[in-house]
């Protein structure tokens, strides 16, 4: 049985309940992370509670933790189930209340964390790559928030699904924005490429990570608007995300991506991630 981490108590994951009236439960009124561990060590902690406290800033929550304590806290709970690869998840709600849309006086947030091991990345979508279809962004316009209210998002990955995809490229007047859960690259005669930061995408953790090891490895990165034309003629196609790591794109609305096989500029910066990932370890 693994143990959660809820409202200050560590918990048998079956003896951990929230009330029905829990802004979480009925607004979706709250924030999220997700952060892998590798070998029991967390990636990019700093990263990771940085927007957190960026994310409850712009919802007007007071952040229930230090960083301290976070770390102790999502550590001691990693360490409590078994370390190693796993995906740790916390989430904080502005807490129990009357429903009512505006904010409640004099309420304690809820805070709740869990982990489970890391779903290994299939060794076949490494080789073969993944299919993706373009679906017309309709989400809301602070999509750079890591909010739990992610009913746009569930419905736009479920569509892609349903389309025999993995994930859905979502675009908003005409240009890329992100995945339903990811953010996207592109590559170009050997340029990579990404769309800017904004009110249209997530700040990934993994997205600057790859920016920041194309600097190292001086390999052209670009952040850049990218018309939805550019992507359809993109030679490589990549989604990013703390789940996905960096996963190629060969099938894009049925038509092959380059020449339908994960590219060879993903192939160096898949390795470069794996080499960051080992110096963690
Ligand atoms: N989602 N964009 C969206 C909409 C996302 O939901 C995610 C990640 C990302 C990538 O962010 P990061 O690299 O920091 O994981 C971009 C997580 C994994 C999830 O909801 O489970």
């Amino acid at each position: 049985m693994r143990t959660v981490y809820l409202n200050g108590q560590l918990l048998a994951e079956d003896q951990a309940s929230i009330s029905v009236f829990d802004r979480g439960f009925l607004l979706g009124d709250g924030i999220y992370e997700v952060i892998p561990s590798y070998a029991g060590v967390l990636f990019r902690l700093t990263e990771h509670l940085g927007r957190l406290q960026n994310n409850l800033n712009a919802v007007q929550l007071a952040n229930p933790l230090t960083d301290q304590e976070w770390s102790l806290l999502l550590k001691d709970l990693l360490a409590r189930n078994g370390g190693g690869d796993q995906s740790l998840y916390l989430q904080v709600t502005r807490g129990v209340a009357v429903r009512d849309h505006a904010f409640p006086d004099n309420v304690k947030p809820t805070v709740f964390v869990m982990s489970h091991p890391s779903g290994r990345i299939n060794p076949e979508t490494l080789t073969e790559g993944v299919k993706a279809v373009c679906l017309a962004d309709n989400r809301w316009l602070n999509c750079h928030l890591k909010t739990i209210s992610l009913l746009p998002n569930v419905l736009l990955r479920q569509q892609a699904v349903e389309q025999g995809a993995v994930e859905a490229i979502l675009i908003r007047d005409g240009y890329a924005t992100e995945g339903a859960a990811s953010n996207v690259f592109v590559v170009k005669q050997g340029s990579i490429m990404t769309p800017p930061k904004g009110p249209y995408l997530l700040p990934g953790i993994t997205r600057d990570l790859i920016l920041e090891l194309a600097a190292k490895h001086q390999l052209p990165h670009e952040e850049k608007a990218l018309s939805q034309a550019v992507v359809e003629d993109a030679d490589e196609i990549w989604l990013t995300s703390s789940t996905k790591e960096v996963l190629p794109v060969t099938q894009l609305d049925g038509r092959p991506v380059g020449d339908g096989k994960p590219g060879p500029v993903w192939r160096k910066m898949h390795r470069h991630y794996a080499d960051y990932k080992a110096s963690l370890r």
